[in-house]
């Protein structure tokens, strides 16, 4: 496996890792993203077992020693598995999440106190860079889950929202909401729950240029009107009687 480097907004990398054996014969690809500052931050730690493969890309980027702070979108493996492994490496790091998810797992699971971040709490990282934390909770699922908005660049990082198979390109401006629905088809990963709609819609308000998907490749376009599509979709899913949900 390899994990290769794009540069999807000015200051922001995405590293991705293909894994060809998942959902294949489409494969899925795991995304972090590192935000460059004065105090860089990474979203996602990617899977504890994939530690020295991401570890080893981010240096071709900065010594990752130099990491501040660490946050990513709910408690899963692949969001947070190798947490303690990069706070170990990384002396400086600080891992930052949501209430509920500090409450829940972070203060028991991670080796240095977390930051714990009220919804639309910002983080200034320097040079220019601040991002805000948005709480979506069971969105897409988790009861924690939450999502990082980069301000100068207008880039949403979104966690799993959005989802899709395959190793597409790391940047595509083409549709990404019909590539989400055929995943959520096949995974059935989403916590169908009645707020999820409004939820995702509230995400709109900060009209993202870019949007940083998890699994996938970034969408660089109106990541507003995405949003609305995805959200959407989730309505007629919970609708009563409504087949696919
Ligand atoms: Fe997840
Ligand atoms: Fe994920």
């Amino acid at each position: 496996m390899e994990t290769k480097i794009a540069e999807i907004a000015d200051g922001i990398y995405r590293l991705s890792t293909y894994v060809p054996d998942i959902a294949s014969p489409a494969g899925f690809t795991f995304n972090q993203f590192l935000v460059l500052g004065d105090e860089p931050l990474m979203f996602h730690t990617g899977l504890r077992k994939m530690f020295s493969l991401n570890r080893d890309a981010m240096s071709r980027l900065i010594p990752p020693e130099r990491l501040r702070w660490i946050a990513y979108g709910h408690f899963e493996a692949d969001e947070c598995g190798a947490m303690n492994e990069w706070l170990a490496f990384a002396p400086n790091a600080q891992p930052a999440h949501g209430n509920t998810g500090c409450m829940v797992s972070l203060n028991d699971f991670v080796d240095r106190t977390p930051r714990t971040l009220q919804d639309g709490e910002v983080i200034d990282l320097g040079d220019g860079k601040k991002v805000r934390y948005l709480d979506t909770p069971h969105t897409p699922h988790g009861w924690d889950a939450g999502v990082v908005f980069e301000e100068s660049t207008g880039t949403l990082l979104c966690g799993d929202l959005f989802t899709q198979l395959g190793d597409g390109p790391a940047l595509t401006e083409g549709d990404v909401v019909g590539p989400a629905i055929a995943a959520e088809d096949l995974f059935r990963y989403s916590a169908l729950n009645p707020a999820m709609g409004t939820t995702i819609r509230a995400l709109a308000k900060v009209s993202p240029r870019t949007l940083a998907l998890m699994h996938g490749p970034s969408f660089s376009g109106d990541g507003a009107a995405a949003l609305h599509a995805l959200a959407n979709e989730y309505d007629r899913r919970i609708r009563p009687g409504t087949p696919n949900n």
